[in-house]
């Protein structure tokens, strides 16, 4: 059988890579060195012109299903990774059939679990990624997608505005459904639950989890969030016809979280005198769909929320509420966000790490103004931010990457790990002493 690659993008390069040699013995000229986390089957990271892409090498069938499965996460717009590909037909040089490879984009500036943890980051580090993973679950559910196999290595993690982003990068049990029943919903939880403990007594073992963290309370927690935040988008609420302002406050409560409401089903009994609202949220995402229409800025939703309140305050101070909210979003882009964004070093100039630095701006300004008793200047505590950026960032890793020739780095091995302590991020990282 010949060669054959089925991919959703026009990228020739593809052809290039030795298929012919088993994607373990790969070498340095063709793979690009990133943290990965755990895995069953041999995942490698190629360059080809400027995207990084993983190759995964699995069974053909198991292949396919998940490169269908992701190009329906996708369709849909849960967070997931990107499918590129399936290759098949990989026989090697003396003619011994190969696994088929499903390729994936890359999640740019993302990182799995245990790098970050691995870096000795802040002791509240563990809530907000379990919220992350939370907010994750929640919104493959009310898409009606059934992982089957939800993990802290099933996921990637990007940064957001001081807390972090959850992606899906295992599909391969999922299963889409139109809708999920609460017992499909369990069941996915339950399989969390283990998932999650045995991760959890492992970072134990390696002295990464910190003694305050019980690793039974931790998987308590991811279940008790994901009751709240599953019951705040989906359950019903009844009030009296005169309290109809009470629509729009769950509306805007739901936004709030990031949602966006589908549809609503309004019920009123048989006298008129009370009302049933019954929310159907389907989108995540709505403060990064607010600030996307306004600026064309296409960031985490975090991220997103922090830049929408800084250009509110933006219009109040200038007294701009009446005018065209296209045009102030405009000026605040031109005359605020860009040159900021202009004074970061060039590996922080991607629109996602833009905004996260924008966002340590803000803290920063909040804690020099604090010092000096009066509001600091945002471009002076910008200039002080980077004078002041620690050398080995939880984005050294991406700038790395970025900075290299095509296919030009050093393999790691399976499990990288670095020197706890080094780099954590944040503020409180970039204050002068
Ligand atoms: N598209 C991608 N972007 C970034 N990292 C990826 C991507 N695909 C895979 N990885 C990394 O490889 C690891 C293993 O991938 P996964 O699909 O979970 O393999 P397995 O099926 O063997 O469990 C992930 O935890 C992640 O760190
Ligand atoms: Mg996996």
């Amino acid at each position: 059988m010949a060669l054959r690659i089925l991919a959703t993008t026009s990228q020739p390069s593809l052809v290039s890579l030795p298929w012919h040699v088993p994607l373990d013995e790969w070498d340095d000229r063709v793979t690009v060195s990133l943290p990965r986390g755990l895995s069953r089957h041999i995942v490698r990271f190629v360059r080809l012109s400027r995207d990084v892409y993983a190759v995964k090498e699995t069974r053909e069938a198991i292949a396919w299903r998940e490169y269908r499965l992701l190009r329906d996460l996708r369709r849909i717009h849960a967070p997931a990774v990107e499918p590129v590909g399936v290759v098949t037909g990989r026989k090697a040089r003396g003619g011994d059939e190969l696994e088929a490879c499903l390729v994936t984009k890359q999640l740019s500036a993302s990182m799995p679990y245990r790098e970050l943890l691995s870096r000795g980051v802040r002791p509240d580090t563990m809530p907000r990624l379990v919220d992350a993973l939370v907010v994750l679950i929640t919104k493959l559910h009310l898409a009606g997608f059934f992982w089957g196999d939800c993990s802290f290595s099933n996921t990637l993690f990007r940064r957001s505005a001081g807390d972090f982003a959850a992606y899906l990068v295992d599909a391969e049990t999922g299963e889409l459904h139109p809708e999920l029943s609460d017992g499909q919903r369990m069941y996915d939880l339950d399989t969390t639950r283990g998932n999650l403990f045995g991760e959890l007594l492992d970072l134990q073992a390696g002295g990464f989890l910190g003694d305050e963290l019980d690793p039974h309370d931790v998987v308590d927690g991811v279940l008790e969030r994901y009751a709240t935040l599953w019951r705040e988008l989906t359950s019903p609420e009844d009030f009296a016809t005169d309290e109809m302002w009470r629509i729009e406050q769950r509306i805007a409560r739901l936004n709030d979280l990031g949602f966006d409401v589908d549809e609503l089903d309004i019920v009123t009994d048989w006298d008129g005198a009370s009302v049933r609202i019954q929310p159907r949220v389907v989108d995540a995402g709505h403060h990064q769909r607010v600030l996307q229409g306004l600026t064309g800025l296409d960031v985490e939703e975090n991220q997103a929320r922090r830049l929408l309140n800084d250009l509110n305050a933006f219009t109040a101070t200038l007294g701009l509420q009446q005018e065209d909210p296209a045009q102030v979003a405009h000026r605040w882009l031109t005359e605020i966000f860009e040159p900021i964004a202009a004074m970061a070093p060039p590996g922080r100039r991607t629109p996602l790490e833009a905004a996260e630095a924008f966002h340590e701006i803000l803290e920063h300004r909040w804690y020099l103004s604090e010092r000096a008793g009066h509001e600091v200047d945002l471009f002076e505590t910008a200039r002080d931010y980077f004078a002041h950026q620690p050398t080995a960032s939880e984005t050294a890793t991406v700038a790395a990457v970025e900075a290299l020739p095509d296919s030009a780095a050093p393999e790691p091995s399976p499990t990288r790990t670095s020197a706890p302590g080094t780099g954590a991020p944040g503020t409180s990282a970039t204050v002068p002493s």
